[in-house]
Protein backbone atom coordinates (compact mmCIF):
# COMPACT_ATOMS: atom_id res chain seq x y z
CA UNK A 1 0.00 0.00 0.00
CA UNK A 2 0.83 3.34 -1.21
CA UNK A 3 -1.59 5.67 0.35
CA UNK A 4 1.12 7.81 2.20
CA UNK A 5 2.57 8.89 -0.96
CA UNK A 6 -0.29 11.40 -1.20
CA UNK A 7 -0.08 13.15 2.10
CA UNK A 8 0.56 17.08 1.73
CA UNK A 9 4.32 18.32 2.84
CA UNK A 10 5.54 14.43 3.00
CA UNK A 11 9.11 14.34 0.59
CA UNK A 12 10.38 12.31 -1.52
CA UNK A 13 12.70 10.13 1.15
CA UNK A 14 9.91 10.05 4.17
CA UNK A 15 7.18 8.80 1.13
CA UNK A 16 9.81 6.17 0.01
CA UNK A 17 10.51 5.30 3.93
CA UNK A 18 6.77 4.84 4.89
CA UNK A 19 5.91 3.05 1.48
CA UNK A 20 7.91 -0.27 3.09
CA UNK A 21 6.53 -2.41 5.80
CA UNK A 22 8.79 -2.11 8.97
CA UNK A 23 11.61 -4.64 10.55
CA UNK A 24 13.00 -5.37 13.57
CA UNK A 25 17.23 -4.91 13.85
CA UNK A 26 18.04 -8.03 14.97
CA UNK A 27 22.16 -8.49 14.65
CA UNK A 28 22.70 -6.62 11.90
CA UNK A 29 19.92 -8.27 9.91
CA UNK A 30 16.38 -6.03 9.20
CA UNK A 31 14.49 -9.25 10.42
CA UNK A 32 9.91 -9.86 10.65
CA UNK A 33 9.09 -10.49 14.20
CA UNK A 34 9.57 -14.05 15.14
CA UNK A 35 5.51 -14.51 15.68
CA UNK A 36 4.94 -12.33 12.41
CA UNK A 37 3.00 -10.34 13.74
CA UNK A 38 2.79 -6.67 13.09
CA UNK A 39 0.75 -3.49 14.08
CA UNK A 40 -0.17 -0.17 12.56
CA UNK A 41 1.71 3.04 13.05
CA UNK A 42 -0.58 6.08 13.11
CA UNK A 43 -0.70 9.45 11.68
CA UNK A 44 -2.60 11.18 14.30
CA UNK A 45 -3.42 14.62 12.64
CA UNK A 46 -5.61 11.40 10.66
CA UNK A 47 -6.18 9.05 12.03
CA UNK A 48 -4.74 7.21 8.88
CA UNK A 49 -2.77 3.92 9.09
CA UNK A 50 1.00 4.88 7.73
CA UNK A 51 2.66 1.80 7.82
CA UNK A 52 3.41 -1.60 9.61
CA UNK A 53 5.26 -2.03 11.95
CA UNK A 54 6.86 -5.68 13.40
CA UNK A 55 5.90 -6.14 16.63
CA UNK A 56 8.20 -7.73 18.49
CA UNK A 57 8.12 -10.55 21.32
CA UNK A 58 10.28 -12.51 23.66
CA UNK A 59 11.87 -14.19 21.13
CA UNK A 60 12.91 -11.40 19.37
CA UNK A 61 14.32 -10.07 22.90
CA UNK A 62 16.05 -13.18 22.98
CA UNK A 63 17.98 -12.78 20.11
CA UNK A 64 18.66 -9.53 20.11
CA UNK A 65 20.21 -10.03 23.52
CA UNK A 66 22.44 -12.64 22.58
CA UNK A 67 23.54 -10.77 20.06
CA UNK A 68 24.28 -7.62 22.05
CA UNK A 69 25.92 -9.57 24.57
CA UNK A 70 28.35 -11.54 22.01
CA UNK A 71 29.20 -7.95 20.55
CA UNK A 72 29.45 -6.47 24.07
CA UNK A 73 32.41 -9.08 24.65
CA UNK A 74 34.15 -9.37 21.08
CA UNK A 75 33.83 -6.76 18.30
CA UNK A 76 32.91 -3.87 20.43
CA UNK A 77 35.13 -4.36 22.57
CA UNK A 78 37.95 -4.30 19.88
CA UNK A 79 36.73 -0.46 18.78
CA UNK A 80 39.15 1.60 20.31
CA UNK A 81 37.53 5.28 22.43
CA UNK A 82 38.38 7.40 19.50
CA UNK A 83 36.99 4.58 16.98
CA UNK A 84 33.37 5.30 18.80
CA UNK A 85 33.79 8.99 19.12
CA UNK A 86 34.11 8.30 15.20
CA UNK A 87 31.61 6.36 14.55
CA UNK A 88 29.43 9.05 16.69
CA UNK A 89 30.44 11.62 14.33
CA UNK A 90 29.85 9.76 11.25
CA UNK A 91 26.04 8.76 12.80
CA UNK A 92 25.60 12.78 13.55
CA UNK A 93 26.77 13.53 10.09
CA UNK A 94 24.40 11.10 8.70
CA UNK A 95 21.34 12.45 10.49
CA UNK A 96 21.84 16.21 9.71
CA UNK A 97 22.12 14.56 6.32
CA UNK A 98 18.94 13.10 6.16
CA UNK A 99 17.78 15.43 9.00
CA UNK A 100 14.66 16.64 6.39
CA UNK A 101 13.39 13.26 5.83
CA UNK A 102 13.46 12.73 10.02
CA UNK A 103 11.18 16.21 10.72
CA UNK A 104 9.21 14.72 8.23
CA UNK A 105 8.66 11.53 9.77
CA UNK A 106 8.61 12.76 13.14
CA UNK A 107 5.89 15.21 12.46
CA UNK A 108 3.94 12.36 11.00
CA UNK A 109 4.39 10.24 13.50
CA UNK A 110 3.90 11.93 16.28
CA UNK A 111 2.02 15.54 15.23
CA UNK A 112 4.30 17.88 16.26
CA UNK A 113 5.25 20.49 13.99
CA UNK A 114 7.60 20.08 11.44
CA UNK A 115 9.18 22.79 12.49
CA UNK A 116 10.13 22.40 15.64
CA UNK A 117 10.61 18.72 14.64
CA UNK A 118 13.11 20.24 12.56
CA UNK A 119 15.06 23.15 15.15
CA UNK A 120 14.56 21.33 18.19
CA UNK A 121 13.67 17.26 17.21
CA UNK A 122 16.59 16.79 15.36
CA UNK A 123 18.93 19.22 15.13
CA UNK A 124 19.00 18.96 19.09
CA UNK A 125 19.64 14.77 18.04
CA UNK A 126 22.90 16.23 15.79
CA UNK A 127 24.35 18.33 18.38
CA UNK A 128 23.73 15.81 21.25
CA UNK A 129 25.15 12.72 19.70
CA UNK A 130 28.12 15.52 18.67
CA UNK A 131 28.60 16.32 22.42
CA UNK A 132 28.66 12.82 23.33
CA UNK A 133 31.21 11.66 20.77
CA UNK A 134 33.86 13.84 22.85
CA UNK A 135 33.20 12.12 25.45
CA UNK A 136 34.32 8.31 24.18
CA UNK A 137 38.32 9.44 24.54
CA UNK A 138 38.11 11.37 28.25
CA UNK A 139 36.22 9.12 30.42
CA UNK A 140 38.72 8.31 33.40
CA UNK A 141 39.18 7.07 36.66
CA UNK A 142 41.51 7.83 39.53
CA UNK A 143 44.44 6.97 41.38
CA UNK A 144 44.28 7.12 44.74
CA UNK A 145 46.61 7.73 47.89
CA UNK A 146 45.76 4.76 50.42
CA UNK A 147 46.45 3.53 53.70
CA UNK A 148 45.81 -0.17 53.82
CA UNK A 149 47.98 -2.89 55.18
CA UNK A 150 50.51 -3.63 57.46
CA UNK A 151 53.07 -1.00 58.64
CA UNK A 152 56.06 -0.63 55.54
CA UNK A 153 53.86 -2.33 52.88
CA UNK A 154 53.28 -0.21 50.04
CA UNK A 155 49.88 -0.08 47.49
CA UNK A 156 48.93 1.29 44.60
CA UNK A 157 45.54 2.00 44.38
CA UNK A 158 42.98 2.99 41.00
CA UNK A 159 39.92 3.13 39.68
CA UNK A 160 38.85 2.40 36.32
CA UNK A 161 35.61 3.21 34.20
CA UNK A 162 34.12 0.03 32.21
CA UNK A 163 30.71 0.22 30.37
CA UNK A 164 28.15 -1.37 32.11
CA UNK A 165 27.54 -3.69 29.80
CA UNK A 166 24.44 -4.89 27.96
CA UNK A 167 21.73 -2.12 28.10
CA UNK A 168 18.37 -2.43 27.90
CA UNK A 169 16.27 1.15 26.72
CA UNK A 170 12.71 2.18 27.11
CA UNK A 171 11.51 5.35 25.22
CA UNK A 172 8.46 7.60 25.27
CA UNK A 173 6.53 8.67 21.89
CA UNK A 174 6.82 12.22 22.88
CA UNK A 175 10.23 13.18 21.33
CA UNK A 176 11.41 10.31 19.75
CA UNK A 177 13.94 10.60 17.76
CA UNK A 178 15.80 12.84 20.80
CA UNK A 179 15.17 10.24 23.63
CA UNK A 180 16.61 7.65 21.23
CA UNK A 181 19.88 10.09 20.94
CA UNK A 182 20.05 10.66 24.61
CA UNK A 183 19.82 7.09 25.26
CA UNK A 184 22.19 5.75 22.59
CA UNK A 185 24.50 8.18 22.76
CA UNK A 186 26.27 7.54 26.07
CA UNK A 187 25.55 3.87 25.46
CA UNK A 188 27.70 4.03 22.22
CA UNK A 189 30.18 6.61 23.84
CA UNK A 190 31.02 4.45 26.82
CA UNK A 191 31.44 0.94 24.65
CA UNK A 192 27.72 -0.83 25.95
CA UNK A 193 25.83 -2.47 23.68
CA UNK A 194 21.69 -1.90 23.24
CA UNK A 195 18.40 -3.33 23.31
CA UNK A 196 16.29 -0.08 22.46
CA UNK A 197 12.36 -0.11 22.23
CA UNK A 198 10.94 3.01 21.11
CA UNK A 199 7.38 3.73 21.92
CA UNK A 200 4.63 1.95 20.28
CA UNK A 201 3.01 4.78 19.00
CA UNK A 202 6.19 6.66 17.45
CA UNK A 203 8.78 3.89 16.25
CA UNK A 204 9.50 5.83 12.55
CA UNK A 205 12.57 7.71 13.50
CA UNK A 206 14.36 5.09 15.58
CA UNK A 207 13.99 2.49 12.50
CA UNK A 208 15.45 5.02 9.67
CA UNK A 209 18.12 5.86 12.94
CA UNK A 210 18.83 2.18 12.83
CA UNK A 211 19.35 1.98 9.18
CA UNK A 212 21.90 4.85 9.31
CA UNK A 213 23.69 2.87 13.04
CA UNK A 214 24.91 0.47 10.43
CA UNK A 215 25.53 2.64 7.38
CA UNK A 216 27.63 4.16 9.98
CA UNK A 217 29.18 1.42 10.38
CA UNK A 218 28.97 -0.09 13.74
CA UNK A 219 29.56 -3.96 14.57
CA UNK A 220 26.70 -6.24 14.35
CA UNK A 221 24.82 -6.52 17.31
CA UNK A 222 25.93 -2.99 18.73
CA UNK A 223 22.70 -1.52 18.34
CA UNK A 224 19.19 -3.63 18.12
CA UNK A 225 16.31 -2.25 17.83
CA UNK A 226 12.97 -3.94 18.79
CA UNK A 227 9.55 -2.42 18.03
CA UNK A 228 6.53 -3.45 19.64
CA UNK A 229 4.37 -2.71 22.93
CA UNK A 230 5.53 -2.29 26.86
CA UNK A 231 3.90 -5.24 28.35
CA UNK A 232 5.37 -7.48 25.27
CA UNK A 233 8.65 -6.58 24.14
CA UNK A 234 9.06 -3.87 26.92
CA UNK A 235 8.45 -6.59 29.73
CA UNK A 236 10.93 -9.32 27.91
CA UNK A 237 13.65 -6.41 28.03
CA UNK A 238 13.02 -5.35 31.80
CA UNK A 239 12.94 -9.32 32.66
CA UNK A 240 15.98 -10.34 30.86
CA UNK A 241 18.60 -12.10 33.09
CA UNK A 242 21.47 -11.08 30.64
CA UNK A 243 20.64 -7.26 30.42
CA UNK A 244 22.89 -5.23 33.04
CA UNK A 245 20.99 -2.20 32.43
CA UNK A 246 17.37 -0.42 32.32
CA UNK A 247 17.05 3.46 31.01
CA UNK A 248 13.54 4.46 30.71
CA UNK A 249 11.86 7.62 29.88
CA UNK A 250 8.22 7.66 30.54
CA UNK A 251 5.43 7.25 33.32
CA UNK A 252 5.93 7.27 36.82
CA UNK A 253 3.18 4.21 37.22
CA UNK A 254 5.57 1.95 34.10
CA UNK A 255 9.07 3.59 35.86
CA UNK A 256 8.03 2.09 39.18
CA UNK A 257 6.75 -1.42 37.78
CA UNK A 258 10.34 -1.38 35.60
CA UNK A 259 12.32 -0.54 38.84
CA UNK A 260 10.81 -3.18 41.27
CA UNK A 261 10.93 -5.61 38.33
CA UNK A 262 14.60 -4.91 37.46
CA UNK A 263 16.26 -5.03 40.75
CA UNK A 264 15.49 -9.33 40.90
CA UNK A 265 18.48 -9.54 38.85
CA UNK A 266 20.00 -6.47 40.51
CA UNK A 267 19.62 -4.35 36.97
CA UNK A 268 21.31 -0.86 36.97
CA UNK A 269 17.86 1.52 36.53
CA UNK A 270 17.83 5.24 35.27
CA UNK A 271 14.49 6.40 35.28
CA UNK A 272 12.99 9.61 33.94
CA UNK A 273 9.87 9.70 35.03
CA UNK A 274 6.51 12.64 35.21
CA UNK A 275 5.95 15.63 35.88
CA UNK A 276 3.72 18.28 37.58
CA UNK A 277 6.42 21.49 37.10
CA UNK A 278 5.71 24.83 38.63
CA UNK A 279 5.77 27.92 36.78
CA UNK A 280 6.22 31.35 39.62
CA UNK A 281 5.43 34.23 37.93
CA UNK A 282 6.47 37.36 40.47
CA UNK A 283 4.66 40.28 40.12
CA UNK A 284 7.34 42.47 38.38
CA UNK A 285 7.35 40.64 35.17
CA UNK A 286 6.18 42.39 31.80
CA UNK A 287 2.81 41.08 31.12
CA UNK A 288 3.59 40.60 27.77
CA UNK A 289 6.74 38.67 29.00
CA UNK A 290 4.19 36.73 31.25
CA UNK A 291 2.03 35.57 29.07
CA UNK A 292 4.63 34.33 26.10
CA UNK A 293 6.95 32.64 29.01
CA UNK A 294 3.15 30.85 30.38
CA UNK A 295 1.96 29.96 26.99
CA UNK A 296 5.52 28.84 25.91
CA UNK A 297 6.06 26.27 29.12
CA UNK A 298 2.80 24.34 29.13
CA UNK A 299 1.52 24.51 24.99
CA UNK A 300 4.93 23.62 23.32
CA UNK A 301 4.72 19.99 21.90
CA UNK A 302 1.01 20.34 22.67
CA UNK A 303 1.73 19.81 26.57
CA UNK A 304 3.35 16.65 25.80
CA UNK A 305 6.73 17.39 27.59
CA UNK A 306 7.85 15.83 31.08
CA UNK A 307 8.57 19.26 32.09
CA UNK A 308 5.30 20.90 30.66
CA UNK A 309 4.87 24.11 32.84
CA UNK A 310 1.37 22.55 33.81
CA UNK A 311 0.49 24.80 37.40
CA UNK A 312 0.73 28.60 36.84
CA UNK A 313 1.31 30.46 39.71
CA UNK A 314 1.30 34.37 39.09
CA UNK A 315 1.46 37.36 41.90
CA UNK A 316 -1.48 38.66 42.50
CA UNK A 317 -1.01 42.32 41.17
CA UNK A 318 -0.56 41.03 37.44
CA UNK A 319 -2.50 37.67 37.59
CA UNK A 320 -5.89 38.88 35.79
CA UNK A 321 -4.26 40.40 33.21
CA UNK A 322 -1.53 37.25 32.68
CA UNK A 323 -4.62 35.00 32.73
CA UNK A 324 -6.49 37.17 30.02
CA UNK A 325 -3.68 36.96 28.20
CA UNK A 326 -2.98 33.80 28.06
CA UNK A 327 -6.73 32.61 27.52
CA UNK A 328 -6.49 35.04 24.63
CA UNK A 329 -3.17 33.13 23.36
CA UNK A 330 -4.73 29.84 23.46
CA UNK A 331 -7.54 30.73 21.84
CA UNK A 332 -5.83 32.12 18.50
CA UNK A 333 -3.98 28.85 18.38
CA UNK A 334 -4.47 27.52 15.21
CA UNK A 335 -4.28 24.04 15.17
CA UNK A 336 -3.37 21.81 12.51
CA UNK A 337 -1.44 18.67 11.28
CA UNK A 338 2.10 19.04 12.08
CA UNK A 339 3.32 18.88 8.11
CA UNK A 340 0.84 21.76 7.36
CA UNK A 341 2.89 25.16 7.24
CA UNK A 342 -0.03 26.74 8.77
CA UNK A 343 -0.28 25.04 11.48
CA UNK A 344 0.41 26.17 15.09
CA UNK A 345 0.22 23.76 17.16
CA UNK A 346 -0.20 19.75 16.36
CA UNK A 347 -2.95 16.59 17.80
CA UNK A 348 -2.11 14.77 20.37
CA UNK A 349 -0.23 11.43 20.13
CA UNK A 350 -2.82 8.97 20.45
CA UNK A 351 -6.47 8.17 20.64
CA UNK A 352 -5.44 7.07 24.44
CA UNK A 353 -3.58 9.84 24.87
CA UNK A 354 -6.65 11.99 23.86
CA UNK A 355 -9.12 10.51 25.89
CA UNK A 356 -6.93 10.43 28.58
CA UNK A 357 -6.47 14.32 28.31
CA UNK A 358 -10.28 15.08 27.66
CA UNK A 359 -11.18 12.72 31.10
CA UNK A 360 -8.78 15.34 32.93
CA UNK A 361 -10.46 18.21 31.63
CA UNK A 362 -14.01 16.97 31.99
CA UNK A 363 -12.70 16.01 35.69
CA UNK A 364 -11.29 19.70 36.05
CA UNK A 365 -15.26 20.87 35.55
CA UNK A 366 -16.41 18.69 37.80
CA UNK A 367 -14.54 19.04 40.65
CA UNK A 368 -15.26 23.08 40.33
CA UNK A 369 -12.56 24.44 38.07
CA UNK A 370 -13.40 27.47 35.76
CA UNK A 371 -12.24 27.14 32.00
CA UNK A 372 -10.59 30.53 30.82
CA UNK A 373 -10.05 28.79 27.24
CA UNK A 374 -10.37 25.80 25.60
CA UNK A 375 -11.69 22.78 27.53
CA UNK A 376 -12.76 20.49 24.42
CA UNK A 377 -11.75 18.86 21.40
CA UNK A 378 -11.37 20.51 18.71
CA UNK A 379 -13.44 18.73 15.32
CA UNK A 380 -13.76 14.77 15.50
CA UNK A 381 -10.92 13.89 13.15
CA UNK A 382 -7.58 13.52 14.58
CA UNK A 383 -6.73 13.92 18.06
CA UNK A 384 -6.47 17.79 18.52
CA UNK A 385 -7.88 19.49 21.90
CA UNK A 386 -7.61 22.96 22.14
CA UNK A 387 -5.71 24.35 24.44
CA UNK A 388 -6.99 24.84 27.57
CA UNK A 389 -6.77 27.20 30.85
CA UNK A 390 -8.03 26.48 33.94
CA UNK A 391 -8.91 28.67 36.89
CA UNK A 392 -10.14 28.73 40.54
CA UNK A 393 -9.17 25.37 40.79
CA UNK A 394 -8.13 23.72 44.62
CA UNK A 395 -4.94 22.38 45.53
CA UNK A 396 -6.46 19.12 45.82
CA UNK A 397 -7.97 18.74 42.36
CA UNK A 398 -7.02 16.16 40.22
CA UNK A 399 -5.90 18.72 37.49
CA UNK A 400 -3.61 20.42 39.87
CA UNK A 401 -2.06 17.08 41.30
CA UNK A 402 -1.43 14.55 38.37
CA UNK A 403 0.41 14.96 35.22
CA UNK A 404 -1.95 15.60 32.74
CA UNK A 405 0.33 15.50 29.25
CA UNK A 406 -1.52 17.31 27.18
CA UNK A 407 -2.24 21.36 26.55
CA UNK A 408 -4.00 21.93 30.13
CA UNK A 409 -2.61 24.62 32.20
CA UNK A 410 -3.96 25.13 36.07
CA UNK A 411 -3.56 29.10 36.97
CA UNK A 412 -3.36 30.21 40.49
CA UNK A 413 -2.99 33.39 42.15
CA UNK A 414 -0.31 33.82 44.90
CA UNK A 415 0.10 37.00 47.96
CA UNK A 416 3.82 36.28 48.57
CA UNK A 417 6.43 34.77 47.15
CA UNK A 418 6.76 33.49 50.69
CA UNK A 419 4.10 31.62 50.34
CA UNK A 420 4.63 29.92 46.82
CA UNK A 421 7.68 28.32 47.84
CA UNK A 422 5.31 25.72 50.06
CA UNK A 423 2.54 25.42 47.04
CA UNK A 424 5.05 24.62 44.45
CA UNK A 425 6.74 21.90 46.03
CA UNK A 426 3.66 20.31 47.71
CA UNK A 427 3.70 17.96 44.50
CA UNK A 428 4.84 14.22 44.89
CA UNK A 429 6.78 15.30 41.26
CA UNK A 430 10.21 17.14 41.13
CA UNK A 431 11.52 17.15 37.41
CA UNK A 432 11.20 21.26 36.56
CA UNK A 433 9.87 24.24 37.53
CA UNK A 434 10.34 27.99 36.32
CA UNK A 435 10.95 31.19 38.35
CA UNK A 436 9.93 34.37 36.45
CA UNK A 437 11.43 37.75 37.75
CA UNK A 438 13.99 40.45 37.31
CA UNK A 439 14.93 40.30 40.73
CA UNK A 440 18.11 38.34 41.19
CA UNK A 441 18.06 37.36 44.84
CA UNK A 442 14.24 36.10 44.39
CA UNK A 443 15.90 33.96 41.44
CA UNK A 444 18.37 32.56 43.39
CA UNK A 445 16.63 31.72 46.50
CA UNK A 446 13.73 30.06 44.45
CA UNK A 447 15.98 28.44 42.77
CA UNK A 448 17.93 26.66 45.61
CA UNK A 449 14.41 26.03 47.77
CA UNK A 450 12.49 24.28 45.01
CA UNK A 451 12.78 20.38 45.04
CA UNK A 452 13.30 19.97 41.52
CA UNK A 453 16.44 18.34 39.13
CA UNK A 454 15.88 22.01 36.69
CA UNK A 455 15.33 25.03 37.58
CA UNK A 456 14.88 27.82 34.88
CA UNK A 457 14.96 31.60 35.12
CA UNK A 458 13.08 33.07 32.86
CA UNK A 459 12.74 30.11 30.08
CA UNK A 460 11.24 26.90 30.43
CA UNK A 461 11.67 23.58 28.86
CA UNK A 462 15.80 24.65 27.28
CA UNK A 463 17.54 21.50 27.73
CA UNK A 464 21.75 21.22 26.77
CA UNK A 465 23.87 17.86 26.51
CA UNK A 466 26.51 19.23 28.71
CA UNK A 467 22.93 20.14 31.78
CA UNK A 468 22.52 16.86 33.78
CA UNK A 469 18.82 16.76 33.67
CA UNK A 470 16.09 14.15 35.64
CA UNK A 471 14.29 14.47 38.58
CA UNK A 472 13.97 14.91 42.49
CA UNK A 473 11.24 12.80 44.36
CA UNK A 474 8.80 10.78 41.82
CA UNK A 475 10.25 12.24 38.34
CA UNK A 476 13.01 9.35 37.96
CA UNK A 477 16.45 8.56 39.76
CA UNK A 478 19.71 8.93 38.16
CA UNK A 479 20.42 12.22 35.81
CA UNK A 480 21.08 11.76 32.11
CA UNK A 481 23.02 14.34 29.61
CA UNK A 482 26.53 15.94 30.47
CA UNK A 483 29.08 13.85 32.52
CA UNK A 484 26.55 12.31 34.56
CA UNK A 485 25.54 10.38 31.98
CA UNK A 486 28.92 8.70 31.55
CA UNK A 487 28.47 8.04 35.23
CA UNK A 488 25.28 6.46 34.12
CA UNK A 489 27.24 3.88 31.67
CA UNK A 490 29.73 2.49 33.53
CA UNK A 491 30.75 0.69 36.54
CA UNK A 492 33.52 2.06 38.70
CA UNK A 493 36.28 -0.65 39.58
CA UNK A 494 38.52 -0.37 42.13
CA UNK A 495 41.93 -2.17 41.67
CA UNK A 496 44.40 -2.06 44.19
CA UNK A 497 48.25 -3.80 44.26
CA UNK A 498 50.59 -4.48 46.80
CA UNK A 499 53.65 -3.22 44.90
P1 LIG B 1 4.32 4.45 29.33
O1 LIG B 1 5.26 4.84 30.41
O2 LIG B 1 3.48 3.26 29.60
O3 LIG B 1 5.16 4.17 27.98
C1 LIG B 1 6.46 4.61 27.76
C2 LIG B 1 7.30 3.48 27.20
O4 LIG B 1 7.31 2.39 28.11
C3 LIG B 1 6.78 2.92 25.87
O5 LIG B 1 7.87 2.55 25.07
C4 LIG B 1 6.02 1.68 26.32
O6 LIG B 1 5.90 0.71 25.33
C5 LIG B 1 6.89 1.20 27.45
N1 LIG B 1 6.21 0.34 28.42
C6 LIG B 1 4.92 0.41 28.85
N2 LIG B 1 4.68 -0.56 29.74
C7 LIG B 1 5.83 -1.26 29.90
C8 LIG B 1 6.22 -2.39 30.67
N3 LIG B 1 5.37 -3.00 31.51
N4 LIG B 1 7.48 -2.83 30.58
C9 LIG B 1 8.36 -2.22 29.78
N5 LIG B 1 8.06 -1.17 29.00
C10 LIG B 1 6.81 -0.68 29.07
O7 LIG B 1 3.44 5.72 28.99
P2 LIG B 1 2.12 5.83 28.06
O8 LIG B 1 1.13 4.80 28.48
O9 LIG B 1 2.51 5.91 26.65
O10 LIG B 1 1.59 7.28 28.51
C11 LIG B 1 0.82 7.42 29.68
C12 LIG B 1 1.24 8.67 30.45
O11 LIG B 1 2.61 8.57 30.83
C13 LIG B 1 1.16 9.98 29.70
O12 LIG B 1 -0.12 10.51 29.70
C14 LIG B 1 2.12 10.82 30.48
O13 LIG B 1 1.50 11.35 31.63
C15 LIG B 1 3.19 9.86 30.91
N6 LIG B 1 4.38 9.91 30.03
C16 LIG B 1 5.47 10.59 30.47
C17 LIG B 1 6.57 10.73 29.65
C18 LIG B 1 7.77 11.47 30.09
O14 LIG B 1 8.55 11.91 29.27
N7 LIG B 1 8.00 11.61 31.37
C19 LIG B 1 6.58 10.19 28.29
C20 LIG B 1 5.42 9.43 27.94
C21 LIG B 1 4.35 9.33 28.78
MG1 LIG C 1 2.20 7.60 15.22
Amino acid sequence: MNQMTKISGLGDAASKFVSKKQKLLIDGQWVDAASGETFDAIDPASEQVICQLASGGKADVDKAVTAARRAFENEWAQVRPVQRERLLLKLADLIEQNAEEFAQLESLDNGKLVFFARVVDVAGTVDFLRYMAGWATKISGHTLDVSCGMPGEEYQAFTLRQPVGVVGQIIPWNFPLVMAAWKLGPALATGCTVVLKPAEQTSLTAIRLGELIMEAGYPAGVVNIITGFGKTAGAAIVEHPDIDKIAFTGSTATGKWIGRTAIDTMKRVSLELGGKSPVIIAGDVAIDEAVAGAAGAIFFNSGQVCTAGSRLYVQKNIYDKVVEGLAAAASSIQLGAGLDPASQLGPLVSQAQLERVLGFIEKGKAEGGKVAAGGVRMGNQGYFVQPTVFTDCDANNTVVKEEIFGPVVVATPFDELDDILKVANDTTYGLAASIWSRDVSVAHKLARRLRAGTVWVNTHNIVDPNLPFGGFKQSGIGRENGAAAIDLYTESKTVLMKL
